[in-house]
């Protein structure tokens, strides 16, 4: 059964079922209806309407009036009117109002069958050209409707701008009357071409002859702009290379990394291995088949034995289950050689999956390092050895030099001393001869006898001296040092000879510093030794003055006595400068020795310094020597601190502190 396309409507049911039996004839089957209503209800309901045959005359709503109501609803609709009168205004007006056909009652089956078969024609181009219209809509394109021949009936204005011309102007002639439109002519010929390009103002124009009823008598072309089709084709083909390109450029620099990345897995000096979560050695690098001689099924087993074994410090870096990370662990693996490697071992756990962990492991071989660092201790332990060898037998030597030197000096001591004490032994010896002789002649007056016993008493008393001051050179003993500071001793020593030194005239300066620390020694000693420095001085300043013949200056007058820190850390020096004659350097340098002076030998006896500098060495210390002639001398004592009373001033001042 056709679809139902035809709808009758009458309020003549006669007429209705006539009309229905006159159209089956034809194999149509109408439907029917008695109203305009019912008319619209039947239009709703089957869409497939195409035709409607209604009288103008209806109860209610009359067919003109409906006309125009299914007009809106369906645009296309083919509406043939019947009516029974003569009536040219009525027809008009439903012509006007878009009725496609007008029949006149009394009917005739054939003028019937006719309009219904021209409106079923039209009704059906219609749909076609409907769909077209949408078709053409989307694409864009230009249509040229044409006779058979080719000549032009009408021009849409997208083909007339497509194909640069107005439509009048191709209107009534053959498409191909332009030049540049020459080819179209092949889309009429008796075997037409499927379709024709052409390039019209530098736009692809796509020639298509759409297959439509021969008996319409028109020939449709579809003028459709190619250009952006061609160009997105174009386009896309060079993006599929240019993506083509990029993969392939990818893919390999990928493969170069890849190789890279193996290269340096097997140049590293770093055993690298990684085991997959099924327990499999899935990387052993070349480093580790070198080190250990085992190949990779070899390795496999031997790392899985490590990973069971509890005992084996590489138990938690093989084993895939073991959740730490590890790293610095020292443990030595079998060599292929034999002998152990010493390798220092990292491990990270990798979740490749839901509870499935990897694990990659990187040993590095500090065998080497390991044995120059044992070599290296020893060597350490060695040096150690000798230095403390060398510094026994250094002390040893040292001793054993510091005794010669006592012997040698010693010895040139016993020598002067002989010298000096032949010398007032002689004249003791002659005057106590002299006093006999003049005995026995007879001639000791008392006077005589007194003069020459005063030469004996002064001459023993000048021995008493050099004596005493040979006392210095006995041995002093240390445990009887006691802390001392430089005020106590500079103090001291200004008691005793001060004034002596203000009496000639001179001047005493102290610079001593009360933050000097203490220093360890026996009281008197120290001060013999100040003192001594201080009579040089005073003889230098007194010198001085006799060489220059007129009075000094203030300057020239004063004697300093410094204490302060030396510049060597846990040193003190007692400095004691002057501004006096000063002394050359040939001087200088023999002024240590015991016997050496320069001076008179009612005013020296040259033991002065030599004792100073042995006092000074018995307490750990030292004196230094500055000195220009005519500018004046600095003699420098040197002592070391005293470190145990500053450590317990100062923890005693840290417990003070807190209760102040
Ligand atoms: N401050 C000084 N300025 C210049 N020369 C000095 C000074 N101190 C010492 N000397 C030189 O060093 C020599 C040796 O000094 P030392 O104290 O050993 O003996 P002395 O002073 O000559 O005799 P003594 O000290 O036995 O009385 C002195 O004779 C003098 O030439
Ligand atoms: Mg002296």
């Amino acid at each position: 059964m056709s679809a139902r396309e035809i709808l009758i409507v009458d309020d003549d049911p006669a007429t209705r079922e006539g009309i229905a039996e006159l159209l089956s004839l034809r194999e149509l089957t109408p439907l029917l209806a008695a109203d305009g209503p019912e008319a619209l209800k039947l239009l709703k309901q089957h869409p497939a309407i195409r035709v409607v045959l209604t009288d103008v005359r209806l109860p209610g709503m009359d067919g003109v009036k409906l006309l125009g109501q299914m007009r809106l609803a369906h645009p296309h609709l083919q509406v043939v009117l019947m009516t029974a009168f003569h009536d040219r205004a009525v027809a008009m007006r439903a012509l006007r109002q878009g009725a496609n056909d007008f029949l006149q009652k009394p009917i005739r089956a054939e003028d019937l069958l006719q309009a219904i078969e021209r409106s079923l024609h039209r009704a059906r181009l219609e749909v076609v050209s409907s769909h077209w219209r949408e078709v053409l809509d989307q694409l864009k394109t230009g249509t040229l409707i044409c006779d058979p021949m080719g000549i032009v009936k009408s021009v849409t204005p997208e083909a007339a701008e497509l194909l640069r011309r107005s439509a009048d102007s191709m209107v009534g002639k053959p498409v191909w009357n332009s030049t540049h439109l020459g080819n179209v002519r092949d889309l009429f010929e008796e075997e037409p071409a499927a379709h024709v390009g052409l390039l019209v103002a530098e736009r692809h124009l796509h020639f298509e002859r759409v297959p439509v009823n021969r008996e319409l008598g028109i020939a449709l072309l579809l003028v459709i702009d190619v250009t952006e089709q061609r160009r997105m084709k174009k386009d896309l083909a060079g993006f599929a290379q240019e993506v083509e390109t990029r993969v392939a450029e990818r893919t390999r620099f990928l493969s170069e990394e890849i190789h890279f990345t193996e290269r340096l897995l097997d140049t590293a000096d770093v055993l690298i291995a990684y085991i997959n979560p099924e327990d499999k050695l899935e990387r052993w690098n070349k480093f580790g088949q070198i080190v250990t001689g085992l190949s990779v099924e070899e390795a496999e087993r031997r790392l899985a034995k490590y990973a069971r074994d509890e005992n084996s410090p590489l138990q938690p870096v093989f084993d895939p289950r073991c959740p730490d990370e590890i790293s610095g662990r020292m443990a030595a693996i079998p060599a292929e050689d034999g002998t152990e490697r010493v390798l220092t071992w990292s491990a990270r756990r990798f979740r490749e999956g839901p509870g499935m962990w990897g694990r990659l492991i990187i040993g590095i071989d500090v065998t080497e390092q390991k044995q120059l660092e044992t070599t290296l201790q020893n060597y350490n332990a060695y040096l150690e050895d000798m230095v403390k060898q060398r510094s026994r037998e250094l002390k040893t030597k040292n001793a054993q030099l510091i005794h010669t030197a006592r012997l040698a000096s010693l010895g040139e001591m016993v020598g002067s001393i002989a010298h000096e004490m032949k010398q007032p032994l002689n004249v003791i010896a002659i005057t106590a001869d002299l006093i006999k002789l003049l005995r026995k002649n007879g001639k000791l007056n008392d006077d005589l006898l007194e003069s020459n016993l005063d030469k004996i008493r002064g001459t023993v008393d000048r021995m008493a001296t050099t004596i005493n001051h040979l006392r210095g050179f006995t041995h002093i003993d240390a445990t009887t040092f006691k802390s001392l500071t430089v005020k106590q001793v500079v103090n001291g020593s200004l008691a005793l000879i001060g004034e002596q030194i203000r009496l000639e005239d001179l001047e005493i300066e102290t610079e001593v510093d009360g933050e000097i620390p203490p220093f360890r020694g026996e009281q008197n000693q120290i001060e013999q030794v100040l003192i001594n420095l201080l009579q040089n001085a005073r003889d230098a300043v007194l010198e001085l003055k006799e060489q220059q013949g007129r009075a000094l200056t203030l300057e020239q007058r004063t004697i300093i006595v410094r204490g302060k820190p030396h510049s060597e850390k846990n040193w003190i020096a007692v400095e004691v400068q002057d501004r006096g004659s000063g002394m050359p350097l040939e001087v200088a340098e023999h002024i240590f020795e015991p016997f050496f002076t320069t001076k008179d030998s009612s005013r020296g006896t040259g033991l002065g310094l030599a004792i100073c500098l042995n006092i000074m060495r018995a307490h750990g210390g030292d004196v230094e020597v500055e000195s220009a002639p005519g500018k004046g001398s600095v003699f420098r004592m040197l002592f070391p601190v005293d470190t145990e009373a500053v450590m317990l001033a100062s923890q005693h001042t840290g417990k003070q502190s807190p209760a102040k």
